[in-house]
């Protein structure tokens, strides 16, 4: 089947699936489900990272739908994210994805002014974390241990920093955001377009310090996830910027990435792990999937490259085709799609649902139809 045709049975399945979900989920911030059934973030961390991609969904169900009770949901999850908003220690750098899928998607779609009120808060804070040695910083913690920890997902928050710019006509954000990329292509990412995860930097001087294992295998390893993370994000950067070195960046990581996808499309989380425990995490997949659709069309569009394009066209759907028919739950009684996604290598449980892998999965493929709500 071509991809577009496969795309468009998938994306009537997501429909029907999320329909039945938005009816009975109330107003849960889901980060898993439990034997089909979503848990809820809200008072258990209201500023957990993953807090908007429930709200992410719903909205790119509204675009491509315009059904009322998409946008109920999502507008629900919006205003409990305020209370992270009065957490200093809970406003870290994540927060573009936290409300670049919420208050930024809301504005898009319907032009609420206080989502945008929202939208800016969030940028203006992410902005008050970078070290003007030249990168954001990652976490809080009191002791300040981690004031030079910065970390390769950051590259998926800067679009809250060129789209805050490009909405206020404000410059300083998109400086920050471009500041951080170019420590990105510095530290983060090795000659051979393989990703660190975490890069401790001295804060007081900007030298690399060390690359401690992060969320992959360890010590040097390739985290599948991180790749993602960094194919996707430094296309984000290029499209914000035009900045060649951004896109050059995001086709080596994105090459790695390709030569390194096992036959059956299966991802393991993490490039260099053991042949046991062969952990697999259909997260990395799906955002994969998106990045390499979003970088195809940019290179499309730039009118070279063709070659290229069709490369990272026919890896996302080998691994969008392995997530369909082997690590989903199309039962729209159960609140999961994906199955199989690990946090970390070295977690005490692996391979079960995660809220973002449902929302990586669900933009790839309206990528693909053409229904996507675009957020970054
Ligand atoms: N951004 C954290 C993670 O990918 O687990």
């Amino acid at each position: 089947m071509a991809l577009k045709d496969f795309a468009k049975t998938v994306s009537e399945k997501i429909k029907l699936k999320e329909r039945a979900i938005a009816g009975r989920v109330g107003d849960k911030i889901p980060y898993t489900a439990i034997n089909g059934v979503f848990d809820d973030w809200t008072d258990k961390n209201i500023c957990w990272w993953t807090n908007g991609f429930f709200g992410g969904m719903m909205w790119q169900l509204y675009g491509a739908t315009r059904e009322e009770i998409f946008k109920q949901r999502a507008e629900g999850i919006e205003k409990k994210l305020d209370r992270n908003f009065l957490d200093y220690y809970g406003m870290d750098h994540d927060s573009g994805f936290k409300w670049l899928t919420t208050a930024h998607a809301n504005n898009l779609l319907t032009g609420n002014k206080e989502s945008l009120n929202r939208f800016l808060l969030a940028a203006a804070n992410l902005a008050g974390r970078y070290n003007p040695i030249g990168f954001i910083r990652a976490w809080n913690d009191d002791s300040g241990n981690n004031a030079g920890w910065s970390i390769i997902d950051c590259l998926m928050n800067l679009p809250l920093l060129y789209l805050a710019s490009e909405t206020s006509g404000d410059p300083r954000f998109k400086v920050i955001a471009m500041h951080q990329a170019d420590t990105a292509i510095k530290h983060f990412i090795r000659e051979d377009g393989s990703a660190r995860h975490i890069v401790i930097l001295d804060p007081n001087t900007g030298y690399f310090v060390d690359e401690p294992g992060g969320q992959g295998f360890g010590r040097g390893s390739v985290w599948t996830r991180g790749q993602s993370w960094a194919l996707y994000g430094f296309t984000t950067s290029y499209l914000h910027t035009k900045e060649a070195r951004y896109l050059d960046t995001a086709i080596l990581c994105a090459d790695y990435f390709v030569e390194h996808i096992p036959s059956n499309g299966r991802i393991p989380v993490d490039f260099k792990q053991p042949a046991t425990p062969d952990y697999t995490d259909s997260c990395a997949a799906a955002i994969a999937s998106s990045g390499f659709l979003l970088l195809a069309r940019t290179l499309r569009e730039s009118g070279k490259k063709k070659t290229l394009a069709e490369k990272y066209e026919a890896a996302a759907e080998k691994m969008l085709c392995y997530l369909v028919e082997m690590d989903s739950d199309w039962n729209p009684d159960t609140d999961n799609i994906l199955k199989s996604c690990t946090a970390a290598y070295h977690d005490k449980d692996h391979e079960y649902p995660i809220i973002y892998g449902d929302y990586y999965l669900i933009e790839a493929i309206f990528r693909i139809t053409g229904e996507e709500t675009y957020l970054s």
